[in-house]
């Protein structure tokens, strides 16, 4: 790990409401070991720039809130290490999104694809008296699934997203499937026929682009393919 030094940050600025392109400016920013690139956004934020723009919650890569493109790789701020990058670190928004201002994004294109999907659990009555049983072999199958955690990352960098509004991105695919695999949810056969129509999953071009952004390591490109099957059972009437 280096020890106490000295980066440049050039960090890419735009305000929607006044500016008609974006431009980047420099800061240099005081390391320390085991700081992070949204420690360095702080920084920047209390000594150089008030009006600087960015979301961040958790700071524990859990809420998503910080992804952002830093030297060309779409990362969480919150745990990507000063210490990893090279000098200069350019720090931008997730692309193929509308600028709200500097590094935020406005992500209601991609929420709007999550909400698409039904994300929510659906069950038929008889209600158990209890808890919903699961096996842990059953969980297990849709651990990876459920790490999801919504930042954007995998939508942006899609490049189907980019070009058909219509289809739901890996991330709303990976979504359905968590449902889709849950034994505990009931409508697996209408959820795979949604997502199986014109603009849903066979507009995957296998592309791979989501499980290299992806910063929790998914791979929603293997989920998308278990739908395709899953879809093609559906409409040839197999179980
Ligand atoms: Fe897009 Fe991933 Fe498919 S990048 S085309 S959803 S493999």
């Amino acid at each position: 790990m280096k020890s106490i030094g000295k980066v440049n940050l050039r960090i890419q600025r735009f305000d929607s409401k006044t500016d008609s392109a974006p431009h980047y400016d420099t800061f240099e920013v005081v390391t320390k070991p085991g700081m992070t690139v949204l420690d360095a956004l702080f920084q920047v934020l209390e000594k150089n720039d008030r009006l600087l723009a960015f979301r961040y919650s958790c700071r524990s890569a859990v809420c998503g809130s910080c992804a952002m493109i830093i030297n060309g790789h779409p990362r969480l701020a919150c745990n990507t290490q000063i210490s990893t990058l090279s000098s200069p670190i350019i720090v931008g928004p997730l692309p193929h999104l509308p600028v709200v201002r500097d590094l935020m994004v406005d992500l209601h294109p991609f929420f709007q694809k999550t909400e698409s999907i039904e994300p929510y659990f659906q069950s038929r009555e008889p209600y158990p008296e209890k808890e919903f049983i699961q096996m842990p072999k059953d969980r297990a199958a849709i651990d990876s699934a459920i790490d999801c955690i919504e930042c954007g990352a995998c939508f942006s960098s899609c490049p189907l997203t980019w070009t058909d509004p219509k289809y739901p991105g890996p991330a709303a695919l990976l979504r359905a499937y968590r449902f889709i695999a849950d034994t505990r949810d009931t409508a697996k056969v209408q959820r795979l026929r949604a997502v199986g129509c014109e603009d849903g999953l066979w507009r995957c071009h296998t592309v791979f682009n989501c499980a290299d952004a992806c910063p929790k390591a998914i791979n929603p490109t293997y989920f998308i393919q278990q739908l395709k099957r899953g879809a093609t059972k559906v409409s040839m009437g197999i179980k």
